[in-house]
């Protein structure tokens, strides 16, 4: 059965039966009331839209009479098949909307998106597994509102983690858990106290970070990049006393940034009382060297903020980032009563992940993907090099989910897009990552690899291979 909602006009001419009646029947002859709907009993109608049963009856008696509805014994009354060809019924309307956005996308075989991950490879059984052990253990106990910061027992493994993997000190009290790291982003923005010199960042950066900023009203200090990394002396000249950077894997350029100018960096925090937010955002997957330690990690002065999130290792669905805050902010926090915000990450998801930590799923887990995506990454770049060799450009293979290649053959980014597109493939702009897309690379396209199989990866670079010099 359905709800009717129905905007009754009490004080018009026409009787309230009628408008009843008048509604209810321009939507089964638009369609979106499809044949064999049961309408509302009198009495929930009544209750529903507070008139008399009376008025709800007379509209029905009309609709009766007129043959848009019929009445089943002991059942109720039910839309008639009109059989209004040339109208669409609702199951239409809800089939051409769901195709449309499907269809636009149809003639696309290979997508090389930047933000899927590998679907296969996913613990279905043992996160369904934890799942259901975190609801039965549990019970009524993760029926209410949690730890506004997150579960501590999550935030314990959590710091755990961060400690083992990237040297990152500090205590569960420090962590606070957050549905993705633009959330966590726009409530640190919140934090950080006098923004007034605005917020410095790399460009090109990661577009996502950079809207929050504006939306928050922040002025952005577009800091270019060198070879290893965000030029430090324009850092010094842009006046700004707080920075957003990617050092272990620059978005979206990939350079990974050496421990020389690491210590540069906090040198320039502790000069100017400065605060470095770090996202470390894909720090799981480096194919080459040694990793290099945070920068909270190196950081002796309390100075840096530390991001991370479980979209890449594990499901961007999931919406679960974290954010280590240095002393001086943790206790802004509490002073500002940040506690009244209540924790955007659903406490039985965290529950799961906990056991998913705690258990050495999580470990295993990124060992394995390590693999899976280090294989794809080279199946990916080996096959460009091979087919297209010196007519392009490979940058940022080190680490991550994604590169970006530069394609000498004279198009500019709209028409590789398209030209790609032709062929079946989707590949992404970079453009979006500049402050200004007028200053931007036009030479270059983004190709993320972590959703498509190996042989899928295969088939699209053998496709780009035809769209960009076939
Ligand atoms: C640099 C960077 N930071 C953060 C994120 C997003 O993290 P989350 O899914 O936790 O919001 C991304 C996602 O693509 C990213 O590229």
């Amino acid at each position: 059965m359905i709800d009717l909602t129905v905007l009754l006009k009490r004080e018009s001419s026409v009787p309230l039966y009628s408008q009843l009646y008048h509604y209810i029947k321009k939507e089964i002859l638009s369609g979106k009331l499809a044949a064999e709907t049961r309408l509302p009993s009198i009495r929930s109608l009544s209750n529903h839209l507070h008139i008399s049963r009376n008025t709800v009856d007379l509209a029905y008696q009309q609709l009766l009479a007129e043959g848009y509805v019929q009445s089943r014994p002991r059942s109720g009354l039910y839309i008639n098949d009109l059989e209004l060809e040339s109208l669409p019924s609702s199951q239409f309307i809800r089939n051409k909307w769901l195709d449309s956005g499907v269809k636009s996308n149809s003639a696309i075989r290979y997508d090389f998106r930047y933000g899927d991950v590998d679907a296969e490879h996913f613990p279905l059984a043992t996160w369904r597994k934890l799942s259901n052990q975190s609801l039965h253990q549990n019970e009524q106990s993760l029926f209410s509102y949690g730890d506004p910061l997150g579960e501590p027992q999550l935030r314990l493994e959590i710091a755990h983690y961060l400690h083992s993997s990237r040297g990152v000190n500090c205590s569960p009290d420090q962590i606070m858990v957050g549905a993705g790291i633009q959330y966590l982003i726009g409530v640190l923005s919140g934090l950080l106290g006098d923004v007034s010199n605005g917020i410095a960042m790399e460009n090109p950066g990661y577009d996502g970070v950079r809207t929050i900023f504006e939306h928050k009203g922040i002025n952005i200090h577009s800091i270019p990049l060198e070879s290893d990394g965000l030029n430090i002396h324009k850092l010094y000249e842009s006046k700004s006393r707080i920075v957003y950077i990617t050092p272990s894997h620059q978005f979206p350029y990939g350079m990974v940034m050496p421990l020389s100018k690491r210590m540069q960096l906090l040198k320039w925090a502790a000069d100017q009382n400065g605060i470095i937010i770090e996202d470390d955002y894909d720090s799981e997957f480096r194919y080459v060297g040694k990793p290099i330690p945070s920068l909270q990690s190196l950081d002796t002065h309390d100075r840096t903020v530390y991001l991370g999130t479980f979209s890449k290792c594990l499901l961007p669905s999931l919406r679960i980032a974290y954010m280590v805050l240095p002393q001086t902010l943790l206790d802004f926090h509490s002073k500002q009563d940040y506690r009244l915000y209540d924790q955007t990450v659903s406490r039985f998801h965290q529950k799961t992940l906990e056991l998913f930590m705690k258990n050495g799923h999580w470990e295993a887990h990124i060992r394995k993907m390590r693999n899976v995506y280090r294989q794809k990454q080279f199946t990916l770049i080996s096959l460009i090099q091979k087919m297209m060799g010196s007519q392009v450009t490979i940058i940022g293979q080190d680490a991550g989910l994604h590169i970006l290649l530069r394609i000498h053959n004279g198009m500019d980014e709209d028409q590789l897009i398209a030209t790609a597109e032709e062929e079946g493939v989707k590949v992404y702009p970079v453009s979006p990552f500049w402050a200004q897309r007028a200053q931007a690379d036009k030479s270059m396209v983004q190709i993320g690899f972590g959703g498509l199989s190996n042989e899928d990866i295969i088939e699209g670079v053998n496709c780009l291979h035809c769209a960009w010099f076939g």
